[in-house]
């Protein structure tokens, strides 16, 4: 193989997104359309890049950049054509041989493979230029490659935009997909001999195709089997085609790695999850950035997790979470809320409306209902009873609260950060807990009962609270049932 140069086009608005972000820069799965295309070009094996930038380059270049630092950045200040825009980027890396590919960067179904096909035939055949051409029912708007024969077997003559048709030629089916592999030393000739007198005004890089074929050069087309991979978004309803297209291709590679998805249409996954084998993802559950999820994990239904780590056999039932991670064999949800900075350590537990920010829950530890955990480390074995409160702010900054291990702490608690509890201490229902506890010590604030009789006559009268109390009260009722038998 020579060496071969991706030159992704990049310069182009994208008007009919309606957006102040760029097109190539709006995402689907978890990734920018020019992300998407800049990963094909790299799994194809380009040993340099080029990346054409104009419109909006101020937000597209440095996005580039942070993907793929090497890449060359050539900049076109005035859209004038495809044609001009990779004159551009030939003149801005010296491009004078080896083997040249011109890719969109707006086309994320884009495989690497299709692109290691397409070069691999090219050099090959020895030729010039080769297409890569696709079939499809409505050729609106795509050049028609145009062959000697008429027929998709004879040779190709060269490429016609819409705009410059015939009605004849408009009836072609075969299209240009936009990507073109050609001869290096051949492009960088050839570039200066375009001309733009055509319906657009505009430097066509297509018409290097007749040129190619005048100088009695070889060219080709190689017909793509999925033609959606030469799809772009230009606006927000292809975008989400394309992204619909794109998480069934990656939900299905993850079924074919051994991941059970009970409802393929209802289950999103980015293209940078990572998911070991004999992991379950039940329905209405996305999968967002870096997530990772460990053999024999249950996730779902309806989770969202972003960026976060579930590990060997834990279960997740309807959370959401983000920067989190659940350690192996623990227990998640019902209506979880998982902030970033929470681990859960193995076999643990965070139950229903429950909400943990950066805080650490050991290995067994439970926090099993309705609390809030801010800022905390639970040591393991430690339970924590419902509706326990960690008062991490005092409005003006916030606090860690340490609980040690095996702790049994009651219902409706709050602990006043900053506060320590030693090991296997304990503290009673609805304390507020604003002092260290030491190890192995009850700790109890909340003060003996006391009942204030006839409190809800005196300061609730005229309510139904009020009737109900003098009704028991008269029928002699001690507490709560039967009136006490009086024994006549
Ligand atoms: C182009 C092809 C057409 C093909 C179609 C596939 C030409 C003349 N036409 O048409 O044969 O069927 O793509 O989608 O090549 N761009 C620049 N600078 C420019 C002009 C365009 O960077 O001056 C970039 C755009 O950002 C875009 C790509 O090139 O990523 C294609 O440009 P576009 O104007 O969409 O070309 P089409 O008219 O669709
Ligand atoms: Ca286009």
């Amino acid at each position: 193989m020579s060496e071969l140069t991706v030159i992704v086009l990049a310069a182009g608005g994208g008007t009919r997104m309606k957006s102040k972000t760029p097109k190539m820069l709006h995402q689907i799965a978890g990734r920018s359309l020019v992300g998407h295309v800049l990963a094909a070009v790299s799994e194809a094996g380009a040993s340099r890049v080029v990346a054409v930038v104009g419109h909006q380059r101020e937000l597209v270049e440095p996005h580039i950049a942070e993907i793929l630092p090497e890449a060359v950045i050539a900049v076109q200040e005035e859209q004038l054509g495809t044609g001009h825009a990779v004159r551009m980027a030939v003149e801005a890396a010296s491009v004078a041989g080896g083997t040249v590919v011109v890719t969109y960067g707006d086309t994320p179904l884009l495989r690497g493979e299709s692109l290691r096909a397409l070069v691999a035939e090219h050099e090959a055949a020895g030729r010039a230029a080769t297409i890569l051409s696709g079939i499809v029912p409505e050729p609106f708007g795509y050049g028609r490659i145009l062959r000697a024969s008429g027929g998709p077997s004879g040779g190709v003559s060269g490429i016609v935009e819409e705009k410059d048709a015939t009605d004849e030629q408009r009836a072609i089916t075969e299209i240009n997909s936009g990507i073109i592999a050609f001869d290096g030393s051949f492009l960088a000739g050839v570039l200066p001999r375009i001309g733009n007198d055509n319906a657009k005004k505009e430097f066509y890089l297509t018409d290097a195709i007749a040129l190619a074929v005048a100088d009695g050069l070889g060219v080709d087309a190689y017909v793509l089997d999925d033609v959606t991979e030469a799809e772009g978004a230009n606006d927000r309803a292809q975008l989400a085609a394309l992204g619909k297209i794109l998480n069934e291709r990656i939900v299905t590679r993850w079924m074919k790695d051994g991941v059970t998805v009970m409802d393929p249409a209802t289950t999103w996954i980015d293209a940078d999850v990572e998911l070991a084998p004999d992991v379950t993802i039940l329905p209405g559950t996305q999968l967002i950035g870096a997530t990772r999820i460990d053999e024999d994990a249950v996730v779902g239904p309806d989770c969202t997790l972003k960026d976060t780590e579930i590990g060997h056999g834990a279960r997740v039932v309807r959370t959401q979470a983000e920067l989190a991670v659940v350690g192996p064999g623990a227990n998640v949800g019902p209506f979880s809320y998982l902030r970033p900075g929470t681990v859960l350590g193995d076999e643990g537990k965070i139950g229903g409306f429950v909400e943990v920010k950066n805080s650490t829950i050991g290995a067994g530890a439970k926090v099993p209902h309705l609390s809030y955990v801010g800022d905390a480390t639970i040591g393991e074995g430690t339970n924590i009873g419902a509706g326990t409160i960690f008062a991490n702010y005092d409005g003006v900054n916030k606090h860690r609260t340490t609980i040690g291990r095996h702790v049994k702490s009651g219902s409706g608690v709050t602990f006043v950060a900053p506060v320590v509890v030693g090991d296997g201490a304990a503290t009673g229902g609805e304390s507020l807990i604003r002092e260290d506890v030491p190890p192995g010590a009850l700790a109890v604030s909340a003060g003996q009962q006391r009942n204030i009789e006839g409190w809800t006559l005196k300061k609730r009268a005229g309510t139904p609270q009020a009737a109900a109390a003098e009704e028991a009260l008269e029928a002699g009722v001690p507490v709560l049932g039967e009136p006490v038998a009086t024994g006549e």
